[in-house]
């Protein structure tokens, strides 16, 4: 199933002649393809801050500071967060009180600067395995690569 979202997404990015179409066709693939999520989509870094980009669910809250909420610490750590309980994680941001459960994924350029994250809820506890957090590790590659072709301002 995870392959065939990496595959899914690869197929949808193709020729994508702008980073906000890339972003929003990227956001509705894991939401259609991926059980249990109540919320999929991306924060880009604007200097200091996460702002919100292209999602799919509720509307979300629009800037979130580095270093603050799960979206943040993935950006601070630079390095997948994957969180089973969102009430056990110190600070995180609930822009939606169904959510129990996030993972979320930082995204790289070429020389490895964060520019972003891929941001997963579900209203399910524990609902992220390790594996699922390899397999949207390797759909982000995906998303950084066909990014790497257009000019992205973040
Ligand atoms: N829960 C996130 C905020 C973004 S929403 O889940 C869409 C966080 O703690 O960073």
């Amino acid at each position: 199933m995870k392959a065939l979202l990496s595959s899914q997404l690869s197929a949808v990015l193709e020729g994508s002649p702008h980073w906000m179409t890339a972003l929003a066709n990227a956001s509705a693939v894991p939401y259609e393809g991926v059980e249990l999520l109540n919320w999929a989509g991306f924060y880009l870094l604007e200097g200091e801050d996460l702002i919100l980009g292209p999602f799919q669910g509720k509307a979300a809250c629009i800037r979130i500071p580095k270093g603050k909420g799960v979206c943040g610490a993935a950006v601070e750590r630079n390095e997948s967060v994957l969180v089973p309980d969102v009430h056990s994680f110190p600070g995180h941001i609930a822009c939606d009180s169904a959510s129990r459960s996030e993972l979320v994924i930082p995204l790289r350029t070429s020389s490895g600067r964060v520019f972003g994250v891929l941001d997963m809820d579900s209203p399910y506890p524990a609902r992220f395995t390790a594996a699922d957090r390899s397999a949207m590790e390797e759909c982000a590659r995906v998303i950084e690569k066909a990014l790497e072709e257009l000019n992205i301002p973040f």
